[in-house]
């Protein structure tokens, strides 16, 4: 391939420019020029593009967000747009695609490989959960501006002998409040995976630490289970302890990526141009078993990931 092209699609990560600038350095350094397609999907249909260089790339490896923006694109579902970015694809010269985003955008990349243009897809997103990879880029990012807000948290919490409910982001997943739940001691986490009862799994625990001394509370709650203010109603009615809910939200999609972020979004990006240079297409990328692996996407997008349970259970055991 002579040219190829780089879009972010759906909602942005912390660590999609690092992943930006590793393709564009990766396929320069393989002899390839690297258009920017801006504005996910859209771009392509609109012919919205720049060209890249090796210093357009400069100086956002730190940087979160995305200097290519980023868009949930309904026409690109349509045939009719599919075929406009495709006409696109020619009239640029761009003969392969690396597509950064989640399972969604990679539904895209498959149609799009299907029309002739191959794309390789890299996962990013927050919410850890794309079934493939053992990991999502911006996962780490997230968790751990979750994890400083929530630290912040839990002084005013703890002054006022409150209970906190926090709401962390993850409409479908509940790995982001899994993981930070455990790294900040919370009393319950509540995820979309695993049925909760408020009696059992909330009000007995408060009951209970309250008893061995415990004088505030924090119960993480992922987005997908939602109604947090109903819930801190409850708590407070039932327990008579003073209960606040809290919503983090989109804070947890900004920021400076984390060096694990930064890291798998070099190596992935990397490889994405490294198939694409040799002329493969229709692949996700995807980190297995301490290696960065590749997939055919319709495989990858029929994989289950189990949601990690021996931890949430874990989470429940020393949380007393
Ligand atoms: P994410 O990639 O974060 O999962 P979305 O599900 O919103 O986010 O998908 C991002 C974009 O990918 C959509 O706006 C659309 O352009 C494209 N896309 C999503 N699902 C499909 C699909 N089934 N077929 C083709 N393109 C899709
Ligand atoms: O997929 C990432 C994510 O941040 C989810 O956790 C959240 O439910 C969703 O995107 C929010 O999307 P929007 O940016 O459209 O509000």
């Amino acid at each position: 391939m002579k040219t190829i092209g780089v879009l972010t699609s759906g909602g942005d990560a912390p660590g999609m420019n690092a992943v930006v600038r590793s393709v564009v350095r990766s396929a320069i350094a393989l002899g390839m020029n690297v258009k920017g397609i801006r504005r996910g999907y859209n771009g392509l249909i609109e012919g919205d593009i720049i060209d890249m260089n090796i210093r357009s790339v400069s100086e956002i490896i730190h940087r979160g967000g995305t200097i290519l923006f980023t868009a949930r694109s309904p026409e690109f579902k349509t045939e009719e747009g599919i075929k406009k970015a495709v006409e696109t694809c020619h009239r640029e010269g761009i003969e392969g695609i690396v597509v950064i985003g989640g399972d969604g955008s990679f539904r895209g990349g498959r149609d799009l490989s299907l029309h002739g243009i191959p794309c390789v897809c890299v996962p990013g997103t927050i919410d850890n959960d794309i079934s493939s990879t053992e990991y999502t880029i911006g996962f780490d990012t997230a968790m751990n501006t979750a994890m400083e807000m929530v630290d912040k948290l839990r002084d005013t919490t703890q002054s006022h002998e409150r209970c906190s409910v926090v709401e962390v982001m993850g409409r479908h997943a509940g790995w982001i409040a899994l993981e930070t739940g455990i790294a900040v001691g919370a009393t319950s986490i509540l995820v979309p995976e695993v049925e909760y009862d408020l009696q059992r799994d909330i009000i007995d625990k408060i009951n209970r630490t309250k008893a061995t001394g415990k004088k505030h509370f924090i119960i993480i709650v992922a987005e997908g289970v939602g109604k947090v203010t109903e819930l801190a109603k409850e708590i407070e009615e039932i327990t008579g302890v003073e209960t606040r809910a809290t919503i983090l939200g989109h804070v947890q999609r900004g920021g400076s990526p984390t060096l694990r972020d930064r890291l798998f979004a070099s190596l992935m990006g990397h490889e994405a141009v490294k198939l694409l240079s040799q002329g493969i297409g229709n692949r996700v990328i995807a980190y297995r078993e301490e290696k960065i692996v590749n997939y055919d996407i319709y495989e990858a997008l029929q994989m289950v990931k189990p949601f990690d349970i021996e931890a949430y259970n874990i989470a429940n055991e020393i949380s007393i």
